[in-house]
């Protein structure tokens, strides 16, 4: 392998369509394309999805190219999404990748997206940044997955507990679409929070053994408190907006970091890491620093744009896969479902 490697690597397993180049560990360019078609139907639409990517991956990669100034062959492997994520979207990326590598004659890189939610943090944007040391605990929030990972190496993951119903994300966006928030939810909830008394209504933690959390709870406790406060008093939503957001997202991150720093403590990391779409949470990132400080730990809070969605995270993960001789095969096929800690192959 040539000393620096130039990496192509492109996201596509939900609504974003991204590429991004990287010259090893750092990012050349970073194209993220949002499909907005999901807007008016509150939610991603699998097969509208798909047909987007399809429109916007050529356009992208040729963006993602031209910002970091290089031609197509000068690029040295191609690491792409191969799960988890819905099939029809995550075929556009694969196709896509599978092609240009074998166009290319380059290697050809499959990575998970959770895994790389927590690479992103090893992106280097500058030469003093202090990347985590192994083993550290990450907190995964996303629209799809809440995990508490045990990061051992770039390759060595271990799920310590997650949730048995739905994600910290999902019950962001749906509790922001009862309120008639548009989508994806966590956003708005963040914004409006900032005005509101975390205080002000008080939502029952959920009580779930162990390191796994459960937000199924939560969202329909949410449900039947707006119903009760709108029956008796139509304009509440709109004149509590504020407090409700407030003392929502304050329930759903207290109980995100208790569990987060019991994690910790039982399995003895002081390195904590925080990835995935939530983590751009403000509330959530403050907090997180805050618990940090009190207890001597360091915290590691990704930059907002590799929060969310994107294919730097995944050229990342890409060149660590790399480094370590995991590259894929030409009859790899996209993984709807993968477990993070299952097997790579
Ligand atoms: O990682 P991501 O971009 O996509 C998935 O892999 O799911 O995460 C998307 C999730 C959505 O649920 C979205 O509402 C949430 O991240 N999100 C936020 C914020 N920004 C994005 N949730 C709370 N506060 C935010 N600022
Ligand atoms: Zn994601």
């Amino acid at each position: 392998m040539s000393e620096s490697v130039l990496l192509l690597a492109i996201e596509s397993s939900c609504d974003e369509t991204s590429a991004s180049v990287l010259c090893n560990d750092q990012v050349l360019s970073n194209i993220i394309a949002t499909q907005k078609v999901h807007e008016k139907y509150g939610g991603v639409v699998p097969e509208l999805a798909s047909r987007a990517h399809q429109q916007h991956i050529v356009p992208v990669v040729q963006q993602a190219l031209s910002e970091a100034g290089i031609e197509s062959g000068q690029l040295n492997a191609i690491a792409y999404t191969q799960g988890p994520g819905l099939m029809g979207a995550l075929l556009v990326g694969s196709s896509f990748a599978k092609s240009m590598a074998l166009a290319l004659n380059v290697p050809l890189i499959p990575v998970h997206h959770m895994r790389a939610h927590i690479m992103a943090h090893f992106i280097r944007s500058d030469s003093n940044q202090t990347l985590p040391e192994f083993p550290f605990m990450c907190l995964t929030v996303s629209g799809g997955h809440t995990q508490l990972v045990l990061v051992k190496s770039p390759l060595d993951m271990q799920v310590v507990g997650e949730t048995i119903d739905d994600a910290a994300g999902e019950a962001l966006d749906k509790a922001a679409k009862v309120m008639g928030l548009p989508y994806p939810g966590g956003p708005h909830v963040d914004r409006l929070a900032k005005d509101g008394d975390p205080l002000k209504y008080s939502f029952t933690t959920p009580n779930i053994p162990g390191f796994n959390y459960s937000f199924s709870g939560l969202k329909t406790n949410l449900l039947y408190f707006l119903r009760d406060r709108q029956a008796v008093d139509a304009g509440f939503i709109e004149r509590e907006m504020n407090h409700i957001c407030a003392s929502y997202q304050h329930v759903v991150t207290e109980y995100l970091l208790a569990k987060l720093e019991a994690s910790a403590m039982h399995y003895n990391v002081r390195q904590i890491a925080l990835a995935g779409g939530v983590s751009a949470n403000s509330s959530l990132r403050s907090k997180l620093t805050r618990l940090c400080e009190q207890r001597g730990w360091q915290a590691f809070i990704p930059p907002m744009g590799y929060c969310t969605d994107n294919a730097a995270m995944i050229g990342i993960s890409g060149y660590y896969q790399l480094l370590e001789g995991h590259v894929g095969s030409w009859s790899d096929v996209p993984r709807a479902s993968w477990p993070l800690d299952g097997s790579l192959r």
